[in-house]
């Protein structure tokens, strides 16, 4: 048994208890978490859903769930970990339902001869997150900040508008410091590692600015279409679901100053000091900034695989982006004048998820002209998924009698021999153990939608001519490649790793 500190007894309601992400995320999580000695010693999980299951029946859904998602094999362990399980069914509609939850804190409490952390994990529909967050922090418990916890997964709001009133009503019923707002791309162990790579080398940070680095990108790529999603991506498209999130988060760990301290304040205000540098487009300005796309039916790898308008729950006249494009700048002393071109979308040629820092050109060769002709810029490449990997490019000399000159890649790929914890396993101990630095603070959300706000507009009021506009297994449309060559550019495609 590993020899490290486990976190305080925990009680956990889910509410979404029957839903898919405790299905395929959250159980398979906390599993992983119990097989490698990080759950308490004390903790109970009390999945809340509206379907007729007994607490048997529960667990047998779960373990199916666990079967197929968890990144380490059900063994001995599964009878010792469902008998913390347990399932509560009500309506969370409902204000008397909500007695149910005290007594089970209550009967808890007295099970495990103490108080422990309550953690309410929404995990629901997000029309039905400000209902339900309204009667949880009504209850009594909710007035002990220093145990009481909540948990929001996304997305969070709609918009600036419904993102700020959410945040408010929360805020009326708890301390920010017990709100874990959950953008799960910040617990992957590969974009935790960009602070390690920038802040613990001395390496990097001297030559991280708009003296060296000519550009950045971010790629987000991913092959699945909406996979039975389509009602929830209706309401939302690639700049909501991508951009206002995960992909400015990677920004963010990208360009942020660094922290005198790991303390969760000190990061966050470090990152939204990022975001808040973003230059804020102009509704008229956001066609030469942003770009989107929509899937046409097509194939994949072989495979004939319907178009976005075809799919389930999607209106067959969908103007919804299934790919955005967008260049931002960052007007700080550090950014000024450096583009960042982020891209998203579905039903792409790869499944890739990577960072790329393109560097300046060298101010000067002193080699002869026969050396140099597939001489390239140093490139320092970060994949967040599907495997991390660092790889710097940089030129080297030929083996042999003349002088020439050749691109090599210097590669940092930890190989994962199933080790390596899911993002949901390192969220969910953060919230156990009381530790915010990977989750967002309310100003972090509200930044990040006021950057994407004149992008989503001008898009509501100028439908696209042109959907669908891109084929499967490609990367995305032409107007996207447009997007970076007016300024000399090219997308990078990153090769898959080693
Ligand atoms: C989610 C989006 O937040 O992230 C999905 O809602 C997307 O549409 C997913 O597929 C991608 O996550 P990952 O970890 O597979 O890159």
């Amino acid at each position: 048994m590993a020899n490290h500190k486990r976190p305080p007894a925990s009680l956990i309601f889910i509410f979404g208890g029957s839903g898919d992400l405790n299905y395929r995320k959250l159980s398979p999580a906390l599993y992983n978490l119990f097989i490698d000695n990080w759950m308490p010693e004390k903790f109970s999980i009390v999945g809340i859903g509206r379907s007729p299951y007994n607490d048997e029946e529960y667990r047998k859904r779960l373990l199916t769930g666990i079967q197929q998602f968890s990144r380490q094999k059900v063994e001995a362990h599964w009878d010792e970990f469902s008998s913390h399980v347990s399932y509560l069914q009500m309506d969370a509609e409902k204000d008397n339902d909500y007695n149910k939850i005290a007594d089970v804190i209550k009967a808890k409490e007295t099970e495990m001869g103490e108080h422990p952390n309550v953690i309410f994990y929404l995990s629901v529909a997000p029309q039905l997150m400000p209902d339900i967050a309204k009667k949880v922090g009504a209850l009594q418990i909710c007035s002990d900040t220093a145990t009481t916890r909540i948990v929001i997964e996304k997305p969070f709001g709609h918009d600036l508008k419904s993102a700020h009133e959410l945040n408010q009503l929360l805020m009326s019923m708890f301390k920010e410091e017990q709100i874990y707002r959950i953008d799960h791309y910040l617990g992957k162990e590969s974009v935790q590692n960009i602070l390690s790579l920038r802040f613990a080398n001395t390496l990097f940070e001297p030559i991280w600015n708009r003296n060296y680095i000519e550009s950045v990108q971010i790629t987000a790529a991913e092959k699945v279409g909406v996979e039975g999603r389509g009602g929830y991506y209706e309401g939302s498209g690639a700049l909501r679901d991508m951009v206002q999130n995960h992909i400015l988060q990677l920004l963010c760990m990208v360009a942020m100053e660094a922290p005198v301290s790991f303390d969760a304040n000190e990061i966050r205000n470090k990152k939204v000091d990022v975001l808040n540098a973003i230059r804020k487009l102009t509704k008229e300005d956001v066609n030469q900034f942003a770009v989107r796309g929509q899937y046409s039916e097509g194939w994949m790898k072989g495979e004939k695989v319907p178009g976005y308008k075809q799919e389930k729950s999607v209106s067959p006249t969908s103007s919804v982006e299934t790919f955005a494009a967008v260049k931002f700048y960052v007007d700080n002393w550090r950014w000024q004048g450096v583009p960042f071109y982020v891209r998203t979308g579905k039903r792409m040629n790869q499944k890739t998820t990577n960072i790329t820092i393109q560097f300046k050109k060298a101010p000067n060769f002193a080699f002869p002209p026969e050396a140099t002709e597939s001489w390239r810029s140093n490139r320092l490449t970060i994949s967040i998924q599907p495997e991390m990997e660092v790889r710097l490019h940089f030129q080297a000399k030929q083996l042999g009698q003349s002088m020439t000159l050749n691109p090599v890649d210097m590669i940092f790929n930890p190989k994962d021999d199933g080790h390596e914890p899911e993002a949901y396993e390192t969220l969910l101990l953060d919230v156990m153990e009381g530790n915010p630095t990977l989750f967002m603070r309310a100003d972090q959300v509200e930044a990040a939608w006021n950057i994407v706000m004149p992008i989503l507009e001008a898009w509501e009021t100028r439908p696209p001519g042109d959907f669908p506009n891109y084929a499967p297994d490609s990367w995305g449309p032409e107007d996207a490649e447009a997007l970076v060559a007016r300024d000399g550019h090219n997308w990078i495609t990153v090769p898959p790793a080693l």
